[in-house]
């Protein structure tokens, strides 16, 4: 059996009750890691604090690492390439982060020699399924441990646990949502957005209320895909989101209301906030538009969707998901430019211009003016031959007596 388990921990309730739950039910020993993706944005404060719960609670250790460089470079970057939209909205906020953890997880029990990991996810998310799959994928040997999905206790349940353990927990009023928060935005659940006919409150968005109610208008520079200036100025991608995130989540723009399919078979009904990450998605769409060749533009497209899922259902280790990365890689050799946004309240951003040194734009092609370098004469005989088929087949429709095409 099990004796050594690492833990992801996160200094909340639940798993710090599943430090001295597991110990006590499965007697084993439980070394925790935190894994800062973005989550605090004053984590140097809290790292003291959360150490000390996770001893308090009966940790034999606990390791928290900083993983917002990595969380930024190879996890929210290539969401960005990949214009990540899970069912065409939810730019995979959550979804992003389990693999960093499950990495470091997975590390971290090599490192102490552990025979398994656990998180203190519940049955019915997404989060277990990327945690399970993700170790699996990463560490087939390890065994994965879900206390919350059998311990059946109440949140009162787990107060009381933590009491009677002497576990310091916050003491806060009842919890009333679930927020996962990490450098590509926040998601928000439970409470009155649990009745998709309800509005979303006000009050659990932190990023996107309104207090600025100037236009601000600015240019983002991107090389091979990547966002990688603001304003001329580099930058790297960690604080281009929180900056960006700043500019247009300020005017109010980034919020998401969705019902949503979970990999478990539940519909869902949640709200994201993400401008930092929506902008960005906005922008490096439309600097593929001016430099994409048509075909790859449009197979790119298509594949998208697939990319978003399997990250989603907790693919991101998967052989599928690193031939769809290889793929978008390739085809992100010329987005290279800029794109110009503007943002006004209440939540409105536009692309107002782009332009890049490799553009497939070309003006003498497009213009209607006297510099038109199109070679109009060729169009006719193009035209003929791309419509003959359609033609010949409606010329014989007409002889054998048929209308040639629907009734309109
Ligand atoms: N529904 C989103 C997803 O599956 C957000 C999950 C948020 N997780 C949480 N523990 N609140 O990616």
């Amino acid at each position: 059996m099990t004796n050594k388990v690492v833990l992801a921990y996160s200094g909340g309730l639940d798993t710090s009750v599943a430090v001295r739950w597991m110990q006590e039910e499965w007697g084993v020993e439980v070394y925790c890691v935190a894994v800062d993706v973005g989550q605090d944005r004053d984590v140097g404060a809290a790292n003291d604090v959360l150490v000390a719960r996770a001893l308090a609670a009966g940790a034999a250790g606990c390791t928290i690492i900083d993983a917002r460089r990595e969380m930024a470079e190879e996890f929210c970057a290539k969401a960005i390439l990949a214009n990540a939209r899970y069912e065409g909205k939810y730019p995979l906020v959550s979804a992003l982060s389990r693999p960093v953890i499950v990495r470091h997880l997975v590390a971290e029990a090599r490192r102490v020699g552990a025979q398994a990991v656990a998180h203190g996810c519940t049955g019915k998310g997404n989060d277990q399924v990327r945690f399970d799959v993700g170790t699996r994928t990463l560490a087939p040997d390890l065994e994965v441990l879900a206390p919350a999905r059998v311990w059946q206790m109440t949140r009162a349940d787990s107060v009381a646990y933590a009491a009677k353990w002497s576990i310091p927990i916050e003491a806060t009023a009842e919890k009333i949502y679930s927020i996962d928060e990490n450098l590509f935005g926040r998601a928000i659940e439970c409470g009155q957005i649990e009745d998709p006919w309800e509005a979303p409150p006000e009050e659990p968005y932190t990023l996107t209320r309104v207090t600025d109610t100037s236009d601000a208008t600015f240019t983002i520079g991107f090389e091979q895909g990547l966002p990688v200036k603001l304003d001329g100025a580099a930058c790297p991608l960690e604080a281009l989101l929180d900056e960006v995130g700043v500019r247009t989540g300020s005017r109010g723009f980034g919020r998401l209301d969705m019902v949503e399919n979970r990999r478990v078979g539940i519909k869902s009904r949640e709200v994201y906030e993400c401008p930092g990450a929506l902008a960005l998605i906005l922008a490096h769409q439309d600097l593929e538009d001016l430099t994409l060749e048509r075909d790859v533009h449009h197979e790119k497209a298509r594949l998208e969707p697939r990319w978003s899922e399997l990250v989603y259902d907790g693919m991101w280790y998967s052989p599928l998901k690193a031939a769809l990365d290889a793929f978008f890689a390739e085809t992100q050799r010329h987005v290279t430019g800029d794109v110009r946004l503007k943002v006004s309240a209440p939540g409105v951003l536009r692309v107002e211009g782009r332009r890049s040194p490799v553009a497939l734009y070309d003006h003498g092609l497009a213009t209607y003016d006297a510099a038109d370098t199109f070679r109009h004469a060729d169009a006719e005989g193009f035209v003929r031959l791309w419509g003959l088929g359609v033609q010949t087949w409606a010329d014989r429709q007409s002889r054998a007596g048929e209308r040639p095409g629907p009734v309109t």
